[in-house]
């Protein structure tokens, strides 16, 4: 699936930008504050229904005026279909071919897309949410009743934070039907996460060799399920009952779970070069790609902000050559054009950003 034609209106600084992407590699150049971010965030808006910026869409509306639209046709197997949002006085709506979509997981489900931030980094460096919604990315798009378990678990456990606080006295009672519920959900989120990673593991490690080029040990990774694996979730949770009265905030369970990364035995944090993390951050993104490729046969959109910094020009020639056979439909900005390391490869579509303004270069 990729989209064949894009529509974006009144989107920050984007007054309207049309263009028709490539299947493959779209890179778009600019200088600073030329737009290229604000690009991105308004194809992650058509994709998730929200912005990687803000919770205030209103501020994404480009000032001055009253709504913005992004719409897009995308190409599947089977036909094509148009999608579009729209953010204005009357709020958000997303339509698909002319029916609205009531659900934000619907617009994602229908169009899978990966964003990796300018700070790539945060995928190691940020705290482990980074790492579980790695995780958790490939579970809803490959596992169906994951999203709905995944809702059953973040309600229960608000439910049971809230028993914590409140001094009823039947809270003992209460937190007793959490702590089953909770712990049922919980060791089947943990056990879909568990075989996910075992899938994604191989393609990391894979995918970060054909990326380096200076000769690594395999990349080896530990997942902590986010409590000890001595016991079950419900015994834990009994356990530390007291302490979580004291906290009023549930300690242990899947919603503390993490994935260390190690190449030789050791932290990529401290083994790594800088380039180097930034290549394995890719490799976990393109992993969950060549997953769902894999897997469903599908394809993904994928939205990589700032690509070239920090890569030499070797790492980018070697980035673009496997963005290219992947085939997956990329958008990735860079501050300088990259017409010299691209001229190999037929496919790959640049842009050229400039105050507000996207256009093909030929
Ligand atoms: N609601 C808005 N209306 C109009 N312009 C806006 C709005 N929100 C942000 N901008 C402006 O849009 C411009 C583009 O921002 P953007 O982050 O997309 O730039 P960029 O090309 O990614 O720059 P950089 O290379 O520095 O990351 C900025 O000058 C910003 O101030
Ligand atoms: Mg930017």
């Amino acid at each position: 699936m990729y989209i064949t034609h894009l529509d974006v209106r009144n989107f920050r600084n984007l007054k309207h930008t049309e263009l028709h992407p490539a299947k493959g590699v779209n890179v778009l150049s600019g200088a600073n504050s030329s737009g290229k971010t604000s690009f991105l965030e308004a194809i992650y808006l058509l994709g998730l229904g929200r912005s990687f910026r803000t919770v205030q869409l209103i501020s994404t509306v480009q000032t001055g005026m009253e709504s913005l639209r992004v719409v897009a046709k995308v190409k599947q197997a089977g036909g094509s279909y148009i999608t579009g949002v729209e953010f204005g006085p009357n709020g958000f709506r997303a339509r698909t071919n002319g029916s609205t979509v009531k659900k934000r997981s619907q617009l994602a489900t229908q169009l899978p897309l990966l964003y990796m931030p300018s700070y790539s980094h945060i995928m190691l460096d940020g705290g482990p949410r980074y790492r579980r919604q790695w995780l958790d990315w490939s579970l809803f798009h490959l596992e169906p009743g994951f999203h709905d378990l995944w809702w059953c678990y973040q309600r229960t456990l608000k439910q049971r934070n809230h028993a914590l606080r409140v001094h009823k006295p039947s809270w003992r009672q209460e937190i007793n039907v959490w702590n089953k519920k909770l712990s049922t959900y919980g060791e089947q989120i943990t056990s879909l996460r568990e075989a996910i990673l075992f899938k994604l593991r191989d393609s990391v490690s894979q995918l970060f060799m054909a990326l380096v080029h200076q000769p690594l040990a395999r990349v080896t990774m530990e997942f902590k399920q986010g409590w000890t694996r001595t016991a079950g979730l419900e015994e834990i949770l009994n356990e530390t009952l007291n302490y979580d009265r004291v906290t009023g905030y549930t300690r242990y369970g899947p919603h503390r779970a993490e994935v260390a990364f190690y190449v030789d035995g050791k932290d990529v944090r401290e083994i790594l070069s800088r380039g180097q993390q930034k290549i394995f951050c890719y490799s976990l993104a393109l992993s969950q790609a060549d997953l769902l490729c894999r897997i469903k046969e599908q394809n993904c959109v994928f939205l990589m902000d700032d690509f070239a910094s920090e890569l030499d020009i070797d790492h980018r020639k070697r980035f673009l050559a496997l963005l290219n056979k992947l085939g997956i439909q990329v958008f990735a900005t860079t501050i300088e054009s990259l017409s010299g390391e691209m001229k190999a490869y037929s496919g790959i579509k640049e842009f050229h950003v400039e105050l507000g303004r996207v256009q093909e270069m030929v």
